[in-house]
């Protein structure tokens, strides 16, 4: 499916811009990369292909969206990100929270991620469900990345590597710990610790090991094991892809 972007002004893009180097400022002194790539990623994946409904459009900023269940900590996302939105009254919430998980990525190590500005904030949010549920299989990722979202499998794999960054925590999801030993870094190391069995310290969700179980998944996760250049190719891809559903359609 084509895009079609719109286009923005010169002084939204420069604005874009600015705002961009604060957003590594905040994200260095709080040391909030992961968090900030959560909120990018479950304010976006609550798209809907058959009904456009859900997506990047800002609306997880709402009280009633943060309430879901899966955004259990993400009001600290949207509040630590608010002193800096004030500084940036034009750009849209919807842009700003997917500029935040693409800088994310970038000031960790990890790839560029391309950037269209231009999304409109939406007042509708999403009803609740529409994010995985981490206690399921194969068949409920495809259900929610590709039925839902119409995303690809390889798009499962590779955005599965997110999980890079950051850590579970006991009072927002149930689980505990992080997958890597260096939770700040985006690299590749998520695909190897999955591959190298579980550890003490480290976790594993059952959305994660059945990666390992599929004919399709497995052999991208060992080929991201391998060669990170690949991984962060696909990873690119993938990201963009996912902060533009429901944007920009031709
Ligand atoms: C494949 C389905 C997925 C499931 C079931 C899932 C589930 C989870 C769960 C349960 C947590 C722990 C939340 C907490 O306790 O703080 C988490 C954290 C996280 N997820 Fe995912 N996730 C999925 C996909 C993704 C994707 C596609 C990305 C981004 C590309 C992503 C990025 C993250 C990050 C960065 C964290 C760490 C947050 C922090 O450290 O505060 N996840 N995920």
């Amino acid at each position: 499916m084509g895009k079609c972007y719109p286009t923005v002004s010169e002084e939204y893009q420069k604005q874009i811009q600015l705002c961009s180097r604060k957003l590594k400022g905040l994200i260095y002194e709080k040391q909030c990369a992961p968090l900030m790539l959560r909120l990018g990623w479950h304010s976006a994946g609550t798209y809907d292909v058959k009904t456009k409904t859900g997506g990047p459009f800002g609306t997880i900023k709402h009280k009633d969206e943060l309430a879901h269940g899966a955004n259990n900590g993400l009001d600290i996302a949207v509040r630590l990100l608010e002193p800096i939105k004030e500084q940036f009254p034009s750009i849209s919430y919807a842009d700003y929270y997917q500029l935040a998980g693409v800088i994310a990525v970038e000031v960790t190590g990890g790839p560029d991620v391309p950037f269209h500005p231009g999304r409109e904030d939406k007042a509708q949010p999403p009803v609740e469900g529409r994010l995985p549920n981490a206690t399921l299989g194969n068949d409920h990722l495809r259900t929610v990345f590709v039925e839902q979202m119409g995303l690809s499998d390889r798009d499962i794999v590779a955005l599965s590597g997110g999980h890079t960054l950051g850590r579970c925590h006991k009072e927002r999801s149930g689980f505990e710990g992080p997958w890597t030993t260096n939770p700040l870094v985006f690299d590749n190391s998520y695909f190897k610790e999955l591959l190298s069995g579980e550890k003490e310290g480290l976790i594993q969700l059952p959305t994660d090991k059945a990666l390992l179980s599929d004919p399709v998944f497995r052999p991208l996760v060992e080929k991201y094991a391998e060669d990170e250049e690949a991984f962060f190719a696909d990873y690119a891809d993938a990201h963009m892809k996912l902060s533009e559903l429901g944007f920009a359609e031709a």
